[in-house]
């Protein structure tokens, strides 16, 4: 497994060639960086769930260069979903449709859905691209860590979860850290009106905003509810415990936006100025928590309607729940 750093064309290329003989890809996206794998192809698809020890009933999302190639994967698709992607794809969005023949069952866990996204990163779009024009469909791509951990945000990242897991054909390419730094937003687009699955930098008021009708969380009271294992509720857990009250003792972690001052003889592991800030480099402080071998991390979590809902439910699935 080697780390591709300066990728040119012809890295690109090689990338994609790689891919479509069934080798796996980590790349870089706007959102967390995603080991891909062709996703037509069933062994390739298969190492990407034995590399990250992920159940094979979790779903995984096919990356596309363009909202041009959805037909192939997608039908009966909803008015409101055709302008969610316009407004928001290249874009930390993902959109469950219902899924066309060509999506197999080793894609969607065995659901006749499959959630489609078109990233915003010029390596994601420019592998993209290569791959279709050598003759590929879409990439499969679950975010690049071992199952239940926390997802990586560099190609580092990438390699200090899954270098024991990949094979020397595979390959991990460096387009630098993710800007966004959380998942993204997952609407369910199988019904009459959508319902968000995951909240992420795609906000409820921006889909209000473009849609004019008010988009529902999901939730176990919902009758469209449908099961995400993203919705585990212990998920993106770094080793340290993550704790969202009480005060730190000497030697533990913290993390809060810059205002809130470090609690005497805490470690402080980031302190962003903005919600935005917070959200790209929450994943690097709880892995700086696991480099520094600290037990506890606490944690003051944001306020607002903001990226700050996308925080707050990756902070609950990470925290301490003993
Ligand atoms: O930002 C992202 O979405 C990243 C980058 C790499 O694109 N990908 C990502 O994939 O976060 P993953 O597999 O780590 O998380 C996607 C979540 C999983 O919980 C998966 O089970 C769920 O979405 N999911 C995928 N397809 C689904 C479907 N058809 N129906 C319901 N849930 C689905
Ligand atoms: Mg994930």
């Amino acid at each position: 497994m080697a780390i591709t750093a300066n990728c040119t064309a012809p890295a690109i290329k090689h990338a994609a060639a790689s891919l479509i003989a069934g080798n796996l890809v980590a790349f870089p996206t706007e959102t967390v960086y995603g080991l891909g794998a062709d996703a037509l192809n069933e062994i390739a698809v298969a190492r990407i769930y034995e590399a990250k020890s992920r159940p094979t009933n979790h779903p995984l999302i096919v990356h596309i260069s363009s909202i041009d190639n959805l037909d192939k994967w997608a039908k009966d698709i909803p008015e409101y979903a055709i302008k969610l992607a316009r407004n928001f794809w290249p874009g930390p969005l993902t959109l469950i449709l219902s899924k066309t023949d060509l999506v197999k069952d080793f894609i969607t866990g065995g659901q006749n859905n499959v959630g489609i996204r078109v990233p915003a990163h010029t390596v994601a779009l420019a592998l993209l691209k290569e791959f279709e024009a050598q003759g590929g469909f879409g990439i499969a791509a679950p975010s690049a860590n071992r199952f239940g951990k926390v997802s990586p945000t560099s190609a580092y990242d990438v390699k200090a979860e899954l270098a024991d897991h990949l094979k020397s054909d595979d390959l991990i390419l460096d387009g630098g850290p993710s800007s966004v730094g959380l998942e993204s937003t997952i609407i369910n687009c199988t019904n009459i009106t959508p319902v968000i699955l995951r909240p992420g930098a795609v906000t409820a008021a921006m889909i209000n905003d473009l849609l004019g009708i008010q988009v529902e969380a999901n939730s176990k009271a919902n009758p469209d509810f449908i099961r995400v294992p993203g919705l585990l509720e212990s998920h993106y857990s770094p080793f340290a415990k993550v704790y969202l009250s009480g005060n730190p003792s000497v030697g533990d972690g913290f993390i809060a936006l810059s205002k809130h001052p470090t609690p005497e003889g805490a470690i402080r592991l980031i302190a962003p100025v903005t919600n935005e800030d917070y959200a790209r480099t929450l994943y690097q402080g709880l892995r700086l928590a696991d480099s520094k071998m600290l037990s506890k991390v606490f944690v003051v979590a944001p306020t607002g309607d903001d990226i700050a809902v996308a925080i707050c439910d990756r902070l609950t699935k990470a925290a301490y729940k003993g």
